[in-house]
């Protein structure tokens, strides 16, 4: 089978690589040549572990190409997805300029049957309008389906999450449509991955309501998190116990600064908009957005505890990007953790093993550092963002030498508190 995926953003590019790896024959489509020169020379223009080898392998192995010519793709292709960027506006729903752009271009280039799937996260209802939409656009008697196939991706681990996904869900209200999806889902199906097949307009709404349900359970437990910080107990304890009840589940019950990345504060945010289109209220979504800004905030205190008043004080952070494994910033806690410091009248000297280029478009203001050592060095206090694996091995002792007075204040409870008192550290965690 042939496919085009236009959009070579994050998912674009991550399906389109892992399409080829299925074996299908995928050509990917950018309006932006200089990232299509690249990929064309094999750089990879985003940090995701594993995705440089498949895209050399796949290319190498004549399945897997780039291009801007986004005609001769489409009319070339089967099935044709949709993985264009879909940002946040400020009112908080999605912008979807690029979405219909690309509608238009692939109308355009419409030469028999396809198969048109969306896989960026749209508003409900953008099927229904995309079939109109290219109907009015195309010859009379032509057909064509309509797909929804949200990716459930995790920045860091997303090839594995999709060749080994613990769904794949098809939403479309034509079983020839349907029929064209499971084909190309095959090699998934015989490793028995369950296929959800839906309407359309649910699986729309599936990709909202997981992310608004996975928000919802990490801001759940960081609440629980800051009341065991008043009563003096354990989060960790707590979380293993109500997690191994298996209608909650232990995962995602880590509590820390706040979740950001591209999609929980977007999809959240758009999920209160359909909600509000269509007059029904999201009294507990609004409630996660609400607390997890209050969470980013939640975490001076923590800081100044361990060196009072942040007027000119020191402070050396460790981790940038919103999780480990990515370079991604978008909205990331230690964005809204720095500048707060830097209001407060603090400097901050910060280390990240690959975000930092990145971060410059989106901090102001603070030091970058040559390694974790150099962040720390002259600091009246180590806070640590981002818990990447780096960092859970430090050298403890230099670090306490390096150190102004050693003092941590762990946002992800990488360390455990007893032992880091025995070292003679003052530490403060979340929930510890
Ligand atoms: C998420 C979804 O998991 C994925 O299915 C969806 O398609 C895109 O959004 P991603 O943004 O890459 O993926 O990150 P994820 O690993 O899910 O973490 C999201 C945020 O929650 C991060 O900021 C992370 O630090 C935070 N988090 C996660 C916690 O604070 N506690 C947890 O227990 C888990």
């Amino acid at each position: 089978m042939q496919i085009a995926v236009i959009g070579t953003g994050y998912v674009g590019l991550v399906s389109g690589a892992c399409f080829a790896e299925f074996g299908i024959h995928v050509t990917c489509v950018d309006v932006d040549s200089s990232k299509i020169d690249k990929l064309n020379n094999n750089i990879i223009p985003i940090y995701e572990p594993g995705l440089d080898q498949i895209v050399e392998k796949n290319v190498k192995a004549g399945r897997l190409e780039f291009t801007t010519d986004l005609r001769s793709a489409v009319e070339k292709s089967k099935v044709v997805f949709f993985a264009v960027g879909t940002p946040p506006k400020d009112d908080g729903t999605p912008d979807m300029s690029f979405y219909r752009q690309a509608a238009e271009d692939v109308a355009g280039a419409m030469n028999g049957y396809k198969v048109l799937v969306t896989k960026s996260t749209v508003p409900v209802g953008t099927g229904k309008w995309l079939r109109d939409f290219v109907t009015e656009r195309i010859a009379d008697g032509m057909s064509f389906g309509v797909a929804s196939n949200p990716e459930f991706l995790r920045e860091g681990a997303a090839i594995q999450d999709f060749m080994r996904p613990d769904r794949v869900v098809i939403g479309s209200n034509e079983p020839e449509a349907i029929e064209v999806m499971k084909e190309l889902y095959r090699p998934l199906y015989l490793i028995e991955t369950p296929i959800v097949i839906t309407s359309l307009e649910a699986a729309e709404l599936i990709k909202y309501a997981a992310n608004a349900f996975l928000a919802t359970k990490i801001t759940f437990i960081n609440e629980v998190a800051n009341l065991c910080d008043a009563i003096g107990c354990d989060i960790h304890d707590v979380a293993r116990g109500i997690g191994m009840d298996n209608r909650i589940g232990r995962k995602f019950l880590h509590p820390g600064p706040g979740y950001g990345g591209s999609c929980f504060p977007k999809d959240t945010r758009a999920l209160t908009t359909v909600a509000d289109q269509f007059g029904v209220e999201t009294r507990i979504v609004d409630a996660v957005i609400e607390a997890n800004e209050f969470q980013r905030q939640a975490m001076i205190p923590k800081i100044e505890k361990l060196v009072g008043d942040l007027n000119g004080k020191r402070i050396g952070m460790l981790g940038l990007s919103f999780k480990p494994e990515t370079d991604d910033m978008r909205e990331s806690p230690a964005i809204d953790i720095a500048h707060t410091l830097i209001e407060r009248g603090a400097t901050v000297k910060a280390y990240d093993p690959v975000a930092m280029e990145e971060s410059k478009h989106y901090i102001n203001g603070i030091e970058y550092a040559a390694d974790e050592y150099d962040a720390i060095e002259g600091a009246d206090a180590l806070v640590i963002v981002t818990e990447w694996n780096q960092f859970r091995s430090l050298d403890l002792e230099k670090v306490k030498r390096l150190l102004k007075a050693p003092k941590i204040a762990d946002l992800r409870n990488i360390y455990e508190p007893e032992d880091m008192r025995e070292l003679g550290f003052e530490y403060v965690g979340v929930g510890r």
